[in-house]
């Protein structure tokens, strides 16, 4: 697949599939959305609400560039009774070095050392293997599709789950019952997962696997996106 760099509105860098026209982030903003969605409605609101929590297991389908998981670590710092997250990311088709260094990420928080450090090991960092990204938070990445790997997660192990597909016009078979029934399972009650998609079909299939699901306020250019929890 054919992946040029490109820029977002909010001057931060993301990848654009060529073919497909597809982005693997908002072209209105990548760290925004990232901020937003996944950083904010997922993790931030979740420790909102479950202030006591001491282990967080976090799981992101489309480990892409990286940028949620960089995000993450250097957010969870703010969480003094955090002591240790375990980062579970699946992907397909990872991206190169050279992609990696293009989207220079890093420079979005300052070029902080510990930015530097964390963004680097995420994408040296061996697949499957379990990988210190920080004193609190370890990565295991696993190369793998969503469909082989979802319905192996352990059950009830996860407390929030980033769901970033791409599109359900351009993979709708990812936005099925079918694949949120693995992904149920692998929350613990009370755990939530976050996506940037409202889409009828995606409410429709999460509620019919039993979630929960909210639609709240989305990041610039997108009006709602969904929350769905596991009583
Ligand atoms: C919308 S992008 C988001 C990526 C990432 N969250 C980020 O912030 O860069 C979707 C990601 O899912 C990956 N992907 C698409 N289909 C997949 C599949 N069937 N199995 C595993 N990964 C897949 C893509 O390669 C891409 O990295």
């Amino acid at each position: 697949m054919k992946r040029a760099i490109t820029t977002s509105e909010d001057g931060s860098k993301t990848l654009l599939l060529e073919d497909y026209n597809e982005s693997y982030h908002s072209r209105f903003g990548a760290l925004s959305e990232s901020r937003h969605i996944f950083a904010g409605e997922g993790l931030s609101r979740y420790l909102g609400d479950n202030p006591n929590t001491e282990e967080l297991s976090i799981f992101e389908a489309g480990l892409g560039t990286g940028l949620n998981c960089l995000l993450t670590a250097l957010e969870i710092e703010k969480f003094k009774s955090v002591k240790r997250v375990k980062y579970l990311a699946v992907e397909k088709y990872p991206i190169t070095p050279e992609e990696a260094s293009m989207l220079d990420y890093p420079s979005l928080f300052g070029n902080s050392k510990l930015a530097g450090y964390i963004y680097e090991t995420i994408h040296s960092s061996n697949w499957g293997c379990n990988t210190p990204l920080s004193e609190k938070m370890e990565l295991l990445k696993i190369c793998s599709s969503f469909e082989q790997y979802f319905p192996a997660i352990p059950h009830e192990s996860i407390n929030i789950i980033y769901y970033d597909a791409f599109s359900p016009e351009t993979q709708p078979e990812l936005w099925q019952e079918e694949i949120f029934i693995s992904l149920f399972r692998a929350l613990k009650p009370g755990g939530v997962l976050v996506t940037y998609s409202s889409k009828g079909i995606v409410k429709r299939a999460l509620r019919a696997v039993g979630f929960e699901v909210k639609r709240v306020a989305g990041p610039k250019g997108k009006k709602h996106i969904l929350r769905a929890s596991k009583a």
